[in-house]
């Protein structure tokens, strides 16, 4: 899918597995780029990993004649594995994400028992963004805003030309008619959500939300592009007038339905160490570790 604004260039790639969204921000005068939200691809019956959709990346990448600058997740996400490190192997560019990934660390990395030798400082990651940071990507000048909520960690990244401002949400807000990210993950909350979706929302109203899924509902093609007017018109869970105690009511009930998500386990011990798997044992295979009766 492209998706053109002037100097700034924005192409997403649907991973139908997963329902991620991964996206290739470009700056057209310079050719350096951004790859958010990178998947690698895992299939949990054989425990195989796949590069097809981190290749897809590279390869456009490489068509446009870009240099990756960053690679940047929105969060340390519970449905898929990042490609990050392997992205960064082939293409170069240094791998960013929220500061508040030590608080994600802290919390996961009690529950995989990760020892000693798991740093809690974020080192894993070559950046950790604050609310308000400002980085290049080539002549693109993009602001890091903090939204936590779906987890304490989740950054929308805000970039714009002279003639369009996008942001990258993550799991704040889906398309219109599917609402909003589930916040019930450890160190998540409904109510820090709506306060950073508000801000999402303080955006201009033409602002364009690329969005890091979607789920369609009652068969409608995949969408994954909106904008702060559409959505303060007609999200299902926060349009215009939907009060904080509305939403929180709302998102904690729904939230009580759902179920873990398939890779839950396998995604957030990958994605906490910044996507690195872990070392192969003496026999040369690497090992996920599932806890046993502790979430
Ligand atoms: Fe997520």
């Amino acid at each position: 899918m492209d998706l053109a604004h002037g100097s700034l260039h924005v192409e997403g790639f649907f991973d139908p597995t997963s329902g991620t969204v991964s996206y290739l921000l470009l700056d057209r005068s310079t050719l350096q780029c951004a790859l958010i939200d990178s998947v690698l691809d895992y299939d949990p019956q054989s425990g195989r990993t796949a590069t097809t959709s981190a290749d897809r990346l590279q390869a456009r990448v490489q068509a446009l004649g870009a240099t990756v600058a960053w690679i940047l997740e929105t969060h340390v996400h519970a449905d898929h594995l990042s490609a990050a490190p392997y992205l960064k192997e082939r293409l170069g560019g240094r791998i960013g994400i929220g500061q508040r990934i030590t608080t994600v660390q802290r919390i996961f990395g009690q529950l995989f028992n990760a020892g000693t030798g798991f740093a809690l400082d974020g080192s894993q990651f070559d950046r950790l963004f604050t609310d308000g940071d400002v980085f290049d990507v080539g002549h693109l000048q993009v602001r890091a805003m903090h939204t936590p909520g779906h987890t304490p960690a989740c950054m929308t990244y805000v970039v714009g030309d002279r003639s369009s401002t996008v942001a990258f949400v993550g799991d704040t807000l889906f398309m219109p008619d599917h609402g909003t990210a589930r916040c019930d993950f450890p160190g998540g909350d409904a109510r820090t959500l709506y306060r950073s979706i508000n801000k999402v929302l303080a955006l201009p109203a033409e602002t364009t939300l690329y969005l890091c899924h979607d789920y369609p509902p009652g068969g409608r093609a995949v969408q994954f592009v909106s904008t702060v007017a559409e959505q303060r018109a007609m999200n299902i869970h926060v349009r215009d007038g939907v009060g904080e105690e509305q939403f929180v009511a709302l998102r904690r009930a729904r939230d009580a339905t759902l179920a873990l998500p398939a890779l839950m386990l396998p995604s957030v011990q990958v994605n906490m160490c910044a996507g690195r798997l872990p070392e192969p044992e003496s026999n040369g295979t690497r090992y996920l570790k599932i806890p046993l009766d502790a979430v």
